[in-house]
């Protein structure tokens, strides 16, 4: 695999024709195993929250919690594209403080870029985020951080109104200089017209296969995550079977006594045990 992946690539992708493949992760080792898989973005998301740490739901995400989690991935990867979710109120506060956070998940985290849900209204931050020098995706549709205001997860754009307001907000975002755009949760319809009135990629989530890329949550795909799997996840394994197997071996050999066995203890000389015998 030859240098790292940037966010001009993924724009270079799209003009090409070239779907992009973006996954999250939360931690050193799957970011290690996502990135030999030849993924082309890795997310460290604020979906951490539910997957990773047991939250009800993103709004619990801290700053410091992404920062913990986003140091971790970057360690583990040297191929893909490392974008960092600035989590829930770390950019609403005022641009000064929108900069600050996206500093830190780069200057602390070593993430290349960082992402934020919203659109024309997130506008004024993302300008200044990137005119601070950091390249910025956008994230609309179904946007969980707003789970309160859309009264739960549903999908979005289902009406003119609504399908015009996320045409809209995909154009601002283009403008004010994301990137590339996550479409969540909208139809595949609504996701193809953006898709090509916008020249920034689109990489989609529950959005159709018209996006230029498709993004799913790691543990949701591996079926790791015991919690609600949305209806458009593909589960490619059942690691989290796999791993109950695994444990349930283990836990009746312990208790068996056959693990662990003579290859898997330490042993020492025959000699000097029957001295240590013979002292007792
Ligand atoms: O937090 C997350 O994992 C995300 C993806 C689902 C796009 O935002």
């Amino acid at each position: 695999m030859a240098g790292r992946i940037t966010a001009s690539t993924l724009k270079k992708m799209k003009k090409n024709g070239e779907k992009i493949s973006m996954i999250t992760a939360y931690d050193f080792s799957m970011a290690t195993i996502v990135d030999k898989s030849g993924v082309d973005v890795v997310l460290v998301g604020d979906s951490l929250g539910s997957a990773v740490l047991g939250y009800e739901d993103t709004t619990q995400v801290t700053m410091e919690d992404m920062l913990h989690h986003i140091k971790a991935v970057t360690r583990g990867v040297k191929h893909a594209l490392v974008v960092g979710d600035m989590p829930f109120i770390s950019y609403h506060t005022g641009v000064y403080t929108a900069v600050e956070n996206a500093g830190r998940i780069v200057r602390e985290g070593r993430a290349q870029g960082v992402k934020l849900e919203g659109g024309e209204e997130i506008t004024d931050e993302i300008r200044a985020i990137i005119k601070a020098g950091i390249p910025v995706m956008g994230h609309i549709g179904l946007t969980p951080q707003s789970v309160h205001k859309m009264g739960g997860y549903f999908i979005q754009g289902k009406t003119a109104e609504n399908a015009r307001k996320l045409l809209h907000d995909a154009k601002a975002l283009e403008d004010a200089g994301v990137f590339s755009i996550v479409l969540e949760c909208i139809p595949a319809e609504l996701a193809e017209i953006i898709t090509r009135q916008v020249t920034v990629p689109t990489i989609g989530i529950g959005a159709g296969s018209a996006c230029d890329g498709q993004v799913l949550v790691s543990y949701d795909l591996m079926g790791l995550f015991s919690g609600y799997v949305p209806s458009f996840v593909k589960q490619y394994a059942d690691v989290g079977a796999l791993m109950t197997n695994a444990v349930k071996e283990y836990v009746a050999e312990t208790k068996s006594g056959t693990f662990p066995d003579y290859e898997r203890s330490f042993h020492i000389d025959k000699e000097i045990i029957d001295t240590l015998k013979g002292e007792q």
